[in-house]
């Protein structure tokens, strides 16, 4: 049975890297249909708002989408389409593994970070003031259900997959009401259900220099909505970039699955974009799939991708980011030439 999956290429660099990945997808007989939908300056093209509700209700009925970056105006404009995407179906848990990868060359080794990041307050609330000429607000919101619904998120991911340690960075020394919420939240996860689980609080710019220091000393991050963003990246940059990073929105009912990178408008239209990020990201989904679905042939089209574009990676075969010179197809290519079934 082909599960469908909602799938919106995005802007920018988006459709390369998606067709790269249906690509690579279809070769591994990924048990996959797709339903496309668009958001972003796509949906505006095709005279659609930017989040069309055919969008959102495609979700809903389905369950799963795989999402391409979709581009935000920067201080004028629009508001986030995919902070809107998040928010709108409740995907409250972001969540973006950072692992070395053998064939990318890094500074640093056995770097094995899961990020879970709170991804429906905060500072993105959105509300934002004009008090008078020259003053501005913007509104950081943190409630006792989000932050004790994301913590629990991150605990329970750290138990089942036998992780360690969780660690919140935070910087309740000055946001001592909404960063102090989203601490006593953790503690009292922690301390009720798993006490069995390391718990470590770092105050956030401490935490950045340990994190450049010494990242194999961290296993899984709990961060509220912004600083899970800005982690995220810096994270990316342990282990090569954002062309190795995947991620996941989850909510209790729909996730969403895209790379941590955005529609890099810098690179768009020239083919040479990484698809290994949207390509992890799949991984990620095939796995979800298997577990919530019990469909034993997506564990195993999850474990053939995978095993292809490590084997790919580990022969060199790699994007300009890594440091190679193949295409956005060519590399589709290397990774297909690699699946055994
Ligand atoms: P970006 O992640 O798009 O690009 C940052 C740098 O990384 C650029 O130099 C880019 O060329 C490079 N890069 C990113 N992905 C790559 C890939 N797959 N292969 C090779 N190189 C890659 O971040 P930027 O430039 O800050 O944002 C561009 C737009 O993307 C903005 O409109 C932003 O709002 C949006 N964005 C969307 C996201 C999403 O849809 N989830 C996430 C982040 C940003």
């Amino acid at each position: 049975m082909n599960h469908p999956i909602v799938l919106i290429a995005g802007d920018g660099i988006g459709p390369e890297v998606a067709a790269a990945t249906c690509r690579v997808l279809a070769a591994a007989q990924a048990p996959l249909s797709w339903i496309e939908h668009s958001a972003g300056l796509s949906a505006l093209k095709n005279n659609l708002p930017v989040l069309p509700d055919q969008t959102l209700q495609a979700i809903r009925d389905h369950g799963v989408a795989l999402k391409g970056p979709c581009t935000t105006p920067v201080g004028e404009g629009f508001t986030s389409v995919n902070v809107g995407l998040r928010k709108k179906l409740n995907l409250y848990a972001a969540v973006r593994p950072v692992r070395n990868l053998k064939g990318v060359d890094t500074r640093f080794q056995a770097v094995d970070i899961v990020i879970v990041r709170e991804n429906t307050e905060g500072l993105y609330s959105g509300i934002e003031n004009e008090i008078t000429a020259g003053v501005v607000t913007s509104m950081k919101v943190a409630t006792d259900i989000a932050c004790t619904r994301i913590a629990r998120w991150a605990f329970r991911y750290a138990s089942q997959r036998q992780r360690r340690r969780v660690t919140v960075f935070h910087k309740a020394n000055i946001m001592k009401l909404t960063d102090g919420l989203f601490l006593r939240c953790a503690r009292q996860v922690h301390q009720r259900d798993f006490p069995q689980i390391e718990y470590e609080e770092l105050i956030i710019d401490a935490g950045c220099m340990r994190m450049v220091q010494d990242p194999a000393r961290f296993d899984v991050l709990l961060l509220e909505n912004l600083y899970g963003d800005v982690v995220s990246d810096l994270c990316a940059g342990l282990v090569g970039g954002l062309g190795v990073v995947p991620g996941a929105n989850i909510g209790d009912r729909e996730a969403v699955f895209e790379a941590v990178h955005g529609s890099a408008p810098d690179i768009a239209g020239k083919g040479i974009a990484n698809p290994l990020a949207l390509l992890m990201s799949a991984v990620m989904m095939l796995n979800h799939l298997a577990d919530t679905r019990t469909d034993p042939a997506c564990r195993a089209a999850a474990e053939r991708v995978k095993n292809a574009y490590n084997l790919a990676l580990a022969d060199n075969q790699k994007t300009r980011d890594l440091a190679g010179s193949l295409s956005t197809e060519q590399f589709a290519d290397a990774v297909i030439a690699r699946l055994h079934h």
